[in-house]
């Protein structure tokens, strides 16, 4: 049969919902300890054998892409800390159907490695910067190394990386004082600010629900200096809402996914670095692949298990919350990948 004769059946859930999207993390290793994230104490990393290599990673990305997923987005933990990130990068661009390669980073290894990654196939970078002030990103982060993430963005800047979006978590009484800051930046350009709503799904336990900036708010004010103008999504199953500046200067985005939830129109699943697919950010379960990578099953019962793992995809864990305040999914999201 000719390659693009007919095509496979591409994976759609039981509500209609077709999976385009690869949320990739390579490991659960970070260099920060941002307080909605991590643990501030010591962590029992994944140890090495249980992490995936990066030909078993290939592999599971071939039979997406084969069933019609077309975007890889790498994630951690913090993934340039993954040795040879660029390699899996190369690897990754030619498999056949992966159109985007993206990556979610925390910018501090970037100076180094934007060129690597950019050379290797990268062409979406989102820079996660909770602060603009040293302090407050210390305070933010358990680490001072705003001065490094700074580099970082200047790299990619420099090395012509567009477009990079800048990910903002905001966090009451910690960063929301920056919300006028990021804006100023976002109205500069070149980077796109995206505010992102804190999830019951980190090592901060009463803390998210406590400080909880809704979206709307941050809008809100940022509309009090700066008029904004509804601009829709960049695409249908995109998270941000955008609103460009009425004056002219750029635009902002808004991922609410605590308060206005986008999962009906979610194309995305999660591979975890120790090879465990999800069909959702919070969902109870997941299914191991590597045990079935590493075993004596074959391609078909790896088909098997990623489309079992598909149709079990329930409504979205954001519709419902509230449980997860009290109980959290059995990992956090750096154990899962964003
Ligand atoms: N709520 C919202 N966003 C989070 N991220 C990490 N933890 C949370 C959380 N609890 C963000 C990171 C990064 C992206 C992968 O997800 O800041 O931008
Ligand atoms: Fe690291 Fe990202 Fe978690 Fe911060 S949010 S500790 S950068 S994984």
């Amino acid at each position: 049969m000719a390659p693009h004769a007919a095509p496979a059946a591409t994976l759609v859930d039981s509500f209609g919902r077709t999976v385009r999207s690869l949320r990739l993390s390579v490991t659960d290793r970070c260099n920060l300890r941002c307080l909605y994230c991590m643990p501030g104490g010591r962590i029992a990393w994944l140890g090495r054998d249980l992490i995936l290599s990066f030909e078993e990673i290939v592999k599971i990305v071939r039979l997406l892409a084969r069933l019609g997923v077309r975007e890889v987005r790498l994630t951690g933990g913090e993934p340039l800390l993954r040795q040879n990130l660029a390699d899996l990068v190369g690897m990754l661009a030619a498999v056949d159907g992966i159109e985007h390669l993206a990556l979610t980073t925390n910018g501090l290894l970037l100076a180094e490695m934007a060129g690597p990654l950019i050379r290797a196939g990268v062409r979406r970078f989102n820079v996660h910067v909770d602060s603009l002030d040293r302090e407050t990103f210390e305070r933010a982060s358990r680490r001072s190394a705003l001065g490094r993430v700074e580099e970082g963005l200047e790299t990619l800047l420099r090395l012509g990386a567009v477009p990079v979006k800048i990910n903002v978590v905001l966090m009451r009484g910690i960063n929301d004082h920056e919300v006028l800051a990021f804006a100023d930046l976002a109205r500069r350009g070149p980077f796109k600010v995206r505010f992102i709503e804190l999830m019951p799904i980190g090592d901060g336990e009463r803390f998210e629900a406590d400080r909880l900036v809704p979206g709307r708010e941050v809008r809100a004010r940022i509309e009090a200096a700066w008029p904004l103008v509804p601009a829709g999504r960049e695409r249908p199953a995109a998270p941000a809402r955008i609103f460009r500046f009425a004056d002219g200067a750029g635009d902002i985005g808004f991922i609410n996914p605590v308060t206005e939830p986008f999962c009906r129109s979610c194309d995305r699943i999660r591979l975890t670095a120790d090879g465990m697919l999800r069909n959702c950010l919070f969902s109870r379960s997941e299914t191991d692949l590597r045990t079935i990578l590493r075993g004596p099953e074959g391609d078909a019962d790896l088909e098997a298990a990623v489309r079992a793992t598909v149709a079990a995809k329930g409504p979205g864990g954001c519709l419902d919350l509230a449980p997860f305040y009290e109980d959290r999914t059995a990992r956090k999201m750096w154990q899962i990948g964003g």
